[in-house]
C-alpha cells in the first residue's frame, strides 16, 4: 500500500500540473480572441460610410428591368437631355410611372454618364 501511494502521488501532481497549463493556455486564447474581437470592431466603426446611393438607381433597377434588361439602360451613354426624351419614348413604349420618380431616374442616370 505505502509503495502504491509513493508512486502515485507525484503522478496525480504531474496530472494536476499539465491541466493547470491547459487552463492557462485556454485563457491566453481566450484572452487573445476577446482582444480581436474588441480590434475588429473598432476597426469596423472607423471604416468611412459607403456614400449614399443616388435615390434614382433603386428606380432604375425595378422600373427599367421589366421590357428589357438592365444593360439595355447601363450600355448606353447620354445627355441629360437625350435620357429626357429616351425616358420619355419608354413611357410611350408603356411604362407607367409619376413624374417625381421619372425626374429622379433622369437625374440619375444624367450623372452617371456624365461620370462614365
Ligand atoms: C414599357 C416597356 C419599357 C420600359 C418599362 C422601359 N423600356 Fe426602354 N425600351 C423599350 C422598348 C420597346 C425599346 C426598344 C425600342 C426603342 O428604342 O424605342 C427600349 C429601348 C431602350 C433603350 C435603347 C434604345 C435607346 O433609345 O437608346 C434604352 C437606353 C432604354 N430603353 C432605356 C430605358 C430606361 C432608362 C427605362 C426606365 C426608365 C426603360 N428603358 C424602361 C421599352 C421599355
Amino acid at each position: 500500500m505505502i509503495v502504491h501511494f509513493k508512486m502515485d502521488y507525484p503522478k496525480k501532481n504531474l496530472i494536476k500540473k499539465m491541466e493547470d497549463k491547459e487552463m492557462k493556455k485556454r485563457f491566453v486564447f481566450i484572452f487573445v480572441l476577446i482582444a480581436l474581437a474588441v480590434v475588429l470592431v473598432g476597426c469596423g466603426s472607423s471604416t468611412p460610410a459607403e456614400p449614399t446611393p443616388h435615390p434614382g438607381q433603386a428606380l432604375v433597377e425595378t422600373k427599367c428591368s421589366t421590357c428589357h434588361g438592365l444593360p439595355q439602360v447601363n450600355n448606353a451613354k447620354y445627355t441629360r437631355g437625350t435620357w429626357e426624351s429616351t425616358v420619355d419614348r419608354m413611357v410611350m413604349a408603356g411604362m407607367q410611372i409619376p413624374d417625381d420618380q421619372k425626374a429622379l431616374i433622369i437625374d440619375y442616370l444624367a450623372i452617371r454618364d456624365e461620370n462614365k
